[in-house]
């Protein structure tokens, strides 16, 4: 197990020190539970690390789609993190918390011009751009509303980060960013310079998501100087920012095998340092941008079991009260998780399930061959580890309601998010 969840003197599973059997009886289920400290401690790890390797000098962002909600802002304000937003509905959100505009970067790779507008109206401290379209319409934005936009330019880096094809973004087959080998992302930069309502502030990428390997973190990060040594060739412009993205692994099982935190810092920046000596090139303001590793392991799912159905010679379908419509994970990126039956969680995983859940959709499976403990109607059964992109993927899909988040925080329980109700599900309706 790991250090987010334990067991307790009830036998039961226990996580951020409150007992899941009665978190699930206090809330009901299915539900969300989120660990605050766990949560805090991620945020501290990854900004004292980057503070250490990069003198000060840079700025972790949350990515928070991740999981949004108004609670998570104001965790990572109070760490002192930056955010990440890819849609008017999170930066709404963000400021909604209280969230300070100049700490957002807004991504995305067909923001809307209202979308845009929004952002230099509330004074977003960064845009990052995807394409020259786009960079067009911000300029207009921006002029209009008698003010410089700060942007980055999104550069795909052509780098292969071997993970999901359906998570894998830095490859010139991409529908984010600007290729560096078509020319495309010089071009950015012929432009952007020449506009007035734009100051172009760095160069941004992100190679993919739940990443193990250190290597290609590594590459990117030398591709992009080199960019930025091109451009200051040609342009005499010399980038400030240098925003090398997230997609660090973490460990949804016991399979998975991810990089210490600091082994990646220290390799990156290595590679930063190193390059930039090489070029004469000041080392630029360094960001980076976890979502998974900041919320994914200090997340979990309670369900309570409906029906055991065993199929004799095939399986046993152990039915729960959700399903793909809080965690469509498995059937999206057939990822892996652990399950536990949180009533019985002192006692030995002597039983292979698959997990279903209740939309009418064979797929709608949480896990297949998952080990637990004999499952009985009525257990409370924990998928762990569900923190990121789960509540932040949920979907209405059958009219179910989305479920609660509930944060613990050394034992103590408070309701982050409501659970949907029947009326919140026709509230658009006419
Ligand atoms: N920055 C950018 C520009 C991104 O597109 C993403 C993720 C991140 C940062 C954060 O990546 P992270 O550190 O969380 O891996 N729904 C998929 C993940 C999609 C990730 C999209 N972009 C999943 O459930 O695995």
């Amino acid at each position: 197990m790991d250090n987010v969840v334990s067991v307790n003197s009830n036998g039961h599973l226990s996580i951020g020190g409150a007992d899941t059997v009665a978190l699930a009886q206090k809330y009901g289920t299915p539900l969300y539970v989120m660990d605050e400290n766990a949560i805090r401690a991620n945020c501290r790890a990854l900004k004292t690390s980057l503070d250490a390797h990069y003198k000060q000098n840079g700025l972790v962002l949350y990515a928070s789609k991740a999981f949004c909600c108004k609670a998570i802002y104001r965790i990572i304000n109070d760490e002192g993190l930056g955010a990440d937003v890819v849609s008017g509905g999170e930066l709404y959100t963000a400021l909604a918390a209280g969230f300070p505009a100049e700490k957002i970067y807004f991504h995305g790779n067909n923001k809307t011009a209202a979308e845009l507008a929004m952002a230099v109206e509330k004074n977003v401290g960064h845009i990052v751009v995807d394409n020259i379209g786009e960079l067009e319409l911000l300029s207009g934005i921006a002029k209009a509303n008698g003010k410089t936009a700060n942007v980055l330019f999104r550069i795909k880096p052509g780098i292969d980060a071997h993970t999901h094809n359906f998570i894998m973004t830095g490859q010139i087959d991409s529908k984010f960013g600007f290729a560096l080998e078509t020319g495309e992302a010089m071009q950015a930069f012929d432009a952007a310079l020449a506009l007035p309502a734009i100051h172009v502030a760095g160069i941004h990428c992100h190679i993919g998501s739940q990443i193990f390997d250190i290597d290609p973190f590594c590459k990117a990060a030398e591709v992009m100087l080199d960019f930025a040594e091109a451009v200051r060739k040609k342009h005499g412009y010399t980038v400030e920012q240098l925003n090398l993205g997230g997609g660090f692994g973490i460990r949804y099982t016991s399979a998975d095998d991810p990089k210490a935190l600091e082994s990646y810092m220290e390799a990156v920046s290595k590679v930063v340092y190193s390059k930039c000596a090489a070029l004469d090139f000041p080392v630029p303001y360094i960001c980076i941008e976890p979502g998974r590793s900041i919320v994914g392991d200090a997340g979990l799912t309670l369900y309570t079991v409906g029906g055991v159905k065993t199929i004799p010679n095939h399986r046993t379908y152990v039915s729960v009260d959700g399903g793909m419509t809080d965690n469509p994970r498995y059937i999206l990126y057939q990822s892996a998780y652990e399950a536990i039956i949180a009533n019985k969680a002192d006692k030995p995983k002597d039983f292979v399930a698959t997990i279903a859940g209740r939309c009418c959709e064979s797929g709608d499976l949480i896990q297949e061959n998952a080990p637990i403990q004999t499952p009985e109607a009525g257990d409370i059964l924990a998928v762990l580890s569900t923190g990121a992109y789960n509540y932040s993927m949920a979907s209405n899909y059958n009219r179910v309601p989305r479920l609660p988040v509930v944060m613990v925080n050394n034992g103590l329980d408070t309701l982050a998010v409501r659970r949907e109700s029947y009326e919140d599900l026709i509230r658009n309706d006419v």
